[in-house]
């Protein structure tokens, strides 16, 4: 979940981190959309899932971003759902945790808490996320910071009614995040002292965490190997199980997000659903407080045909033009991360971009003209587009439909979308929800 937010909103945060109410603009536009109506698909029969307690496939959930002007409150459709994510909050450094929208935005807080409850969905509130981690480490170093941060966790559930509190530190102990994050060796445990003491503010409000597919560092650097004490404060934790490979980043095309890489060549198993599953397992999770999150969209990479296309397929895990980047659809931009530093555009395409661009047809399938395949390993498409020289490893129906197999064989919590918008006529929402119950 990278994305560029322009510095100047995230300098004006440290001002407005008393009350969040700063109004503040996303990346891509000055047009603000004034929705007709606040809620959406009334009559959802969905049922919210209590905090604490899961039964297998039972969470069905998506991140909804705060920030596209062409995407608000307005647009959810709520119905199949029975939790939302609002993404949301960061962090910031007077160590107060601060919402960056204001009430009065069409995808406000307010606006957006009302909406989920009105269709019978439980509303939580995402803090960090890639440009919003900068300063969890400092927030949580001591006590005194704990609470300066906790005591705005419970003001914003009180505030707006979240029922869930959701934590996105990209990452605890790494150097993988942002340039300018604050971090030290004891990120871990004073994450686990935050959530200890804000389980005692708040008790009755489930508490959740987004996770990269290796298990938080501990304080030598290493994944960690015994992760009990936060199985037993956290209801769960979503899997991002995405940007395993990715053009800004990787040295080859390969799976956004890999459902397994034990069959990959060796030097591209990086991580995927299976492995995480077990990493997290023998760390303290259950595979009931596991989440699976999965991705509505693909990175593109620039490559040459003769590079792409070998004896009439595409290639495998093949190099790319790493000085070129590509520009996804309209949510991708190049721009400042939350550092001040420029980057290049993601590369992004959601699926709605992949059919806007002409890669798939609007039901989804390989248009005519593209190149695609399906990788058995993987289970995650290809497609190649020969006019403009751009590959995109994405997800469709078919991986979609795996990856809600897997859900079901291996008891985990469910899936969580990234992202809220990203789909196209629910074509990828309704293959994982087909697949979670007809194979359970
Ligand atoms: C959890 O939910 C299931 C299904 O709704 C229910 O049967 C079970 O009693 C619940 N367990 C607890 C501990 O609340
Ligand atoms: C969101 O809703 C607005 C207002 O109804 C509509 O004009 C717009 O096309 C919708 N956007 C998307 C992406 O569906
Ligand atoms: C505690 O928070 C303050 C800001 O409120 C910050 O200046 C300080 O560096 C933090 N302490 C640590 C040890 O990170
Ligand atoms: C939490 O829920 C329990 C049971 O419904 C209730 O007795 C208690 O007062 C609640 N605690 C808070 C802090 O809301």
């Amino acid at each position: 979940m990278k994305f560029a937010l322009p510095i100047v909103s995230l300098l004006v945060l440290p001002f407005a981190a008393a009350a969040p109410t700063c109004s503040l603009k996303s990346a891509s536009s000055g047009v603000v959309t004034t929705p007709t109506s606040t809620g959406s698909t009334p009559g959802s029969t969905s049922t919210p899932a209590s905090p604490g307690n899961t039964t297998s496939g039972s969470i069905s959930m998506a991140w909804f971003a705060n920030w596209h002007t062409d995407y608000t409150v307005a647009n959810i459709s709520w119905k199949g759902y029975n939790r939302m994510a609002y993404f949301g909050a960061i962090t910031s450094a007077s160590s107060a945790a601060v919402i960056t929208v204001g009430d009065n935005e069409p995808s406000g807080p307010a606006t957006f808490v009302a909406a989920a409850k009105q269709n019978n969905v439980l509303p939580v509130v995402t803090v960090g996320g890639w440009d919003g981690s900068v300063y969890f480490s400092s927030s949580f170093a001591t006590s005194g910071n704990r609470t300066t941060f906790i005591n705005s966790i419970v003001s914003m559930v009180n505030t707006y009614g979240f029922q869930g509190v959701e934590f996105d530190w990209e990452y605890p102990g790494s150097t993988n995040g942002l340039s300018c994050n604050t971090e030290s060796p004891q990120d871990t445990a004073n994450f686990l002292s935050m959530l200890q003491e804000l389980k005692q503010q708040l008790p009755n409000v489930s508490l959740s965490a987004a996770v990269p597919v290796k298990p938080w560092n501990d304080a030598t650097g290493n994944p960690s190997t015994d992760l009990t004490s936060f199985a037993q404060v956290l209801d769960y934790v979503e899997i991002m199980n995405y940007d395993v490979f990715g053009d800004t980043f990787s040295k080859v095309v390969g799976p956004n997000s890999p459902l397994d890489d034990s069959c990959a060549p060796a030097a591209e198993q990086t991580g995927s659903a299976t492995s995480a599953v077990k990493l997290w397992t023998a760390a303290g999770f259950s595979a009931k407080q596991l989440v699976l999150g999965v991705p509505s969209y693909g990175h593109g990479y620039s490559i040459s045909s003769a590079a792409a296309i070998l004896s009439n397929a595409l290639a495998s895990y093949p190099t790319f033009n790493t000085n070129t980047f590509v520009l996804g659809d309209s949510w991708d931009a190049a721009g400042p991360d939350a550092c001040g530093i420029s980057q290049p555009p993601s590369g992004d395409f959601n699926l709605w971009g992949l059919i806007s661009a002409g890669f798939l047809n609007e039901d989804g399938t390989v248009a005519s003209g593209m190149t695609g395949s399906y990788d058995e390993c993987s289970q995650t498409p290809y497609v190649f587009n020969p006019n403009t020289q751009v590959m995109v490893a994405y997800d469709n129906a078919q991986s979609f439909t795996a990856k809600g197999s897997f859900i079901s064989q291996q008891g985990l919590a469910g899936f969580a979308l990234w992202e809220m918008g990203g789909d196209y006529n629910n074509i990828l929402f309704n293959a994982i929800t087909s697949a979670v119950a007809g194979s359970s």
